[in-house]
């Protein structure tokens, strides 16, 4: 077995591979990490056949969809997942067979309906059914400690103690555990009484985690998070740095228009000398008027440098192959002390 964890602040993913077939699958790979997936799966000799995520996560972002769309390969979830965009719908005792690999489901409602574990040769990949010191929460959305209960106790702690547990969620960095260990020492599993156990589950008082509803949202849907609509926009257009608008303002060119996409409001209190204004708002409206000449050098400029950046990306689409943003926005040309009009 071929074997990658890869840990993202909290978040834990898994490329699993089989070295005879050079195949492999990846489990709950999350979105800022999708090139180190690929990077690792190619040092490795492998090819990805399966992205797999072990539930609907509440609190990071899913890349099965972006992975699975690049490598025209399926996405593997449970059966009860809400997502429209899953191929491959698993129930309790499903195999994946990878090579000489064969991953087993487990299905282990609680922490959501459709949360299963994935067991494979010597080691459990356990989502957020069980962690290291810890237990998947029960009060976001399809969360219920009464089937966390029974996938625990009367589910995947009946299995072997030597199996190792890789959860999809580990903030100590600890990498894995056993089932023997956590048996011994987890402290949400000392409490063995069903009672006891759904008390403690039920009064647990976390805080909501951060990017509840984006990431309920894009993983339930498949859309887009805002940070990737934007990432997405920064690989199509090229950026112009502070200084570099700065010298080329000093030297006025018709050749260059400098475009303040803010509102009018904030443009009319402080903008870079020269610029014209078209809020972004309004981009598609009067971009006829404003931007007759589509041959022209244009650099969008906002307050912090994302808004311009898709403000960029759509003058490209519409014919203005010219357009680039800046690198930063006007909070960042005023920090650099570089100098600002203001319109009567
Ligand atoms: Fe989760």
């Amino acid at each position: 077995m071929i074997f990658e964890q890869v840990a993202n602040g909290g978040c834990q993913s898994y490329l699993v591979g089989c070295e005879d077939s050079c195949t492999a699958v990846l489990i709950d790979p999350e979105i800022h990490q999708i090139d180190r997936y690929h990077a690792l799966a190619s040092r490795d000799g492998l090819r990805i056949r399966y992205v797999i995520d072990t539930h609907t996560h509440a609190d990071h972002f899913s890349a099965t969809r972006t992975i699975a769309r690049a490598l025209d390969i399926p996405v593997v979830m449970h059966r009860d997942s809400p997502a429209p965009f899953v191929d491959l719908r698993l129930q309790d005792g499903d195999m994946l067979v990878v090579g000489k690999l064969r991953l087993r489901a487990i299905h282990t409602p609680g922490h959501t309906r459709d949360s299963m574990c994935l067991l494979v040769d010597d080691r459990l990949f356990t989502g957020d059914t069980l962690l290291i010191g810890g237990t998947g929460r029960t009060d976001l959305p399809t969360g219920d400690p009464n089937a966390l209960y029974d996938s625990l106790f009367n589910g995947i702690l009946q299995l072997d103690p030597a199996l190792r547990v890789y959860p999809a969620h580990d903030y100590k960095q600890l990498g894995s555990s056993t089932i023997g260990a956590e048996l011994a020492n987890n402290p949400r599993l000392q409490k063995r009484d069903r009672a006891a156990f759904i008390e403690m589950m039920e009064h647990l008082d976390l805080s909501a985690p951060t990017h509840l509803t984006e990431a309920l949202r894009t993983n339930m849907s498949g859309g887009k998070s805002v940070a990737q609509l934007l990432s997405e926009a920064a690989e199509r257009v090229p950026f112009v740095s502070l200084q570099e608008l700065n010298t080329r303002v000093a030297q006025p060119s018709d050749d260059l228009i400098v475009l303040d996409v803010r509102e009018r409001d904030a443009y009319e209190a402080a903008h870079v000398p020269g610029a014209i204004n078209l809020p972004r708002g309004q981009l598609e409206l009067r971009v006829n008027q404003v931007l007759p000449d589509p041959t022209k050098r244009i650099v969008t400029i906002c307050q912090l440098g994302k808004i311009s950046t898709l403000a960029a990306a759509t003058l490209r689409e519409l014919g203005f192959l010219r357009a680039s943003a800046l690198d930063g926005g006007m909070a960042a040309w005023q920090e650099q002390g570089f100098e600002t009009e203001v319109s009567e």
